[in-house]
């Protein structure tokens, strides 16, 4: 496929709608929520579903063995790291919640987070701090719209943990400065958890440049991969420090009848009953991204991005909610005298299909900001321009 400077070739992108049914007599604007399949995707899981119809599931398993094993191979030629650093989970969160809980969090420890951190991820922080006594300290926003990293560096002493921070806010388009962070907690020794569930497929994600100890990120969204399954990444550092919070069969072979031995790669965090479907679906779309090229399926994105964003201001019913110096393709915006969840109906009765963000995904921001909810426009690679134009006619007219 050809590629231009910056961004895909428009022949390329028209290649990639033609292998884009969801795009037919609709327009998708919530890949941030969950992304359209493409068809090498499609017929890796309908190809897998037909096998397991044929020959049952652990047949079907068996002959898919070296398919399932590359998934792991792709994943760490996509972000990086060793292959023994990978394990497929159930979600983002799934993974994100396994790795955290099996912190050796004590009482009197601190965890350094950012103000625009996720829901779950909070919500496991407010548990540890009940539970066990463990603080949060959450670095705040500098006026330029990002994470004030000096304010962050200024949260860390002895008893700091953990820095656990999202690379992109739910509902709001900053890309937080995931590389500086690591530079961070490298220096102080921490630990450090990233959630890049917005993030891989939307920008260039690299374990090894940000620095991160443990990763985690979805299959459906930028990856346009299937729902339910999801990735971990936990380097040999980080494992050699965690307690399982659970052990399966697939974690731990049953040794001797009063002992086990456990696993010393990532798969310690998986069960061995899992979606083989689902997984063989989630490594193609990692493959055709990696054949797509990520330099350059990023670089559509982020040019459909900054299409929308130099437009929507001009809509005199509109008003962008982002933060300033928000880049990325997760765009939020509300209509004079409209409740999001109305616009977002009304644009479905046009075949538009959007999302509504809301306080409770990122409160710390969206509360300190006064907002409650608001529409949610993302974009990916395969949008094209007449889409987002289609999009921007339709919020003028409402
Ligand atoms: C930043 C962030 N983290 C985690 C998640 C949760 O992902 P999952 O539903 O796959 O667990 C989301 C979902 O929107 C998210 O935006």
């Amino acid at each position: 496929m050809t590629v231009e400077a910056a961004g895909l070739s428009p022949k390329t992108v028209v290649a990639v709608r033609d292998l884009t049914p969801g795009v037919k007599g609709r327009i998708h604007l919530d890949n941030c929520g969950s992304a359209l399949m493409p068809s090498p995707v499609i017929a890796a899981m309908q190809n897998a579903l037909q096998r397991d119809a044929a020959f049952g599931g652990y047949v079907a398993q068996e002959q898919q063995e070296g398919k399932l094993e590359a998934g792991y191979s792709s994943l760490a030629r996509l972000l990086g790291g060793d292959v023994s650093d990978y394990a497929f989970v159930g979600s983002a969160v799934d993974g994100w919640t396994k790795a955290f809980y099996s912190l050796p969090l004590q009482a009197g420890d601190n965890i350094v987070t950012a103000y625009n951190e996720y829901c779950s991820n909070y919500i496991a922080f407010l548990q540890v701090k009940k539970n066990r006594g463990v603080e949060i300290r959450v670095a705040r926003q500098a006026p330029s719209g990002r994470i004030d990293l000096a304010h962050l560096q200024s949260l860390i002493d002895k008893r700091t943990a953990l820095i656990s921070i999202s690379h992109m806010p739910s509902s709001s388009g900053e890309i937080n400065q995931v590389e500086k962070v690591g530079e961070i907690a490298r220096s102080a020794g921490v630990l450090y958890q990233l959630d890049a569930c917005q993030s891989v497929g939307h920008v260039p994600v690299d374990v090894g440049r940000i620095g991160c100890d443990i990763l985690t990120g979805t299959s459906r969204k930028f990856l346009r991969g299937p729902r339910g399954i999801g990735f971990l990444y936990v380097n040999e550092k980080a494992r050699s420090v965690m307690e399982p919070v659970v052990l399966t069969n697939q974690s731990a072979e049953w040794s001797s009848a009063d002992d086990y031995s456990l696993r010393q790669d990532a798969r310690v965090f998986e069960a061995w009953e899992r979606s083989v479907i689902n997984q063989l679906g989630f490594s193609a779309a990692i493959d055709y991204l990696l054949e797509l090229g990520v330099e350059a399926a990023t670089q559509q994105i982020a040019k459909n991005a900054t299409y929308l964003r130099k437009r929507l201001p001009d809509l005199k019913n509109v008003t962008v909610e982002c933060p300033p110096g928000a880049v990325s393709a997760i765009i939020t915006l509300n209509i004079a005298g409209r409740l999001p969840s109305d616009v977002k109906s009304i644009l479905e009765d046009q075949h538009i299909a959007v999302k509504t963000a809301s306080v409770v995904h990122t409160r710390l921001d969206m509360e300190h900001r006064g907002i409650e909810s608001a529409v949610r426009v993302s974009p990916h690679y395969y949008t094209s321009t007449e889409d987002m134009d289609t999009l921007l006619t339709a919020l003028e007219a409402l």
